[in-house]
């Protein structure tokens, strides 16, 4: 798709249906994703890939119970290994580049699985501890966000922004 025709077609996905996601779709997403700048190229990102219909519903009740997360055939857990950018970059690099690094890594995921012509949505409302536990992850692992991937059961609700002129600050000072 068309750079900007794929910005604008992408919405937040909180239905699907129960078509299965090729894994090659999967991996093609994560592909994308690992072209991701990070912080001293230190590509702090870990993703989990979860199929397994207990472990979602698990994370879906760790997400307050948005049971969409369930629902999806995929879901990818993005984490953040916070020891990866701390060795180079200390208490910054542990506490906020890996946390930019893996934004960025899940902007691509979302923008790539419309592409596919997958729905998808960024969670981020869970308990990390939960999740932590769910997944088994290390110590310095850290859950950033839960995205469920599958085939658009829903007509996405279309959001809309604040105009450019509100969030825009033109140097006048
Ligand atoms: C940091 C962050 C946290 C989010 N957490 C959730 C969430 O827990 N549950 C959910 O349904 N959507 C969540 N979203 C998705 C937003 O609600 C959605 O992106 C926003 O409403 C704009 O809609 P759009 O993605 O369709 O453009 C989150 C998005 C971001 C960036």
């Amino acid at each position: 798709m068309e750079f900007r025709s794929l910005l604008r077609d992408r919405h937040s996905v909180r239905s699907f249906r129960p078509d299965d996601v090729e894994q090659e779709k999967v991996l093609r997403i994560l592909q994308d994703a690992i072209r991701s700048p990070s912080a001293g190229n230190l590509q702090s990102w870990e993703f989990m890939l979860v199929r397994n219909a207990d472990v979602k519903k698990r994370l879906a009740e760790a997400a307050l119970d948005q049971d969409f997360i369930a629902e999806a055939p995929v879901v990818l857990v993005v984490c953040a290994d916070t020891g990866k950018s701390g060795w180079k970059y200390g208490d910054r690099g542990k506490n906020f580049y890996c946390l930019l690094d893996v934004s960025m890594a899940s902007m691509i995921i979302l923008l790539s699985a419309a592409e596919e012509g997958l729905g998808a949505c960024f969670v981020a409302a869970f308990d990390d501890r939960e999740v932590s536990e769910i997944l088994r992850l290390p110590e310095q692992v850290r859950p950033i966000g839960i995205i469920p991937i599958g085939y658009s059961g829903e007509m996405p609700e279309i959001t809309s922004r604040m105009p450019l002129d509100k969030v825009l600050h033109i140097e006048t000072w």
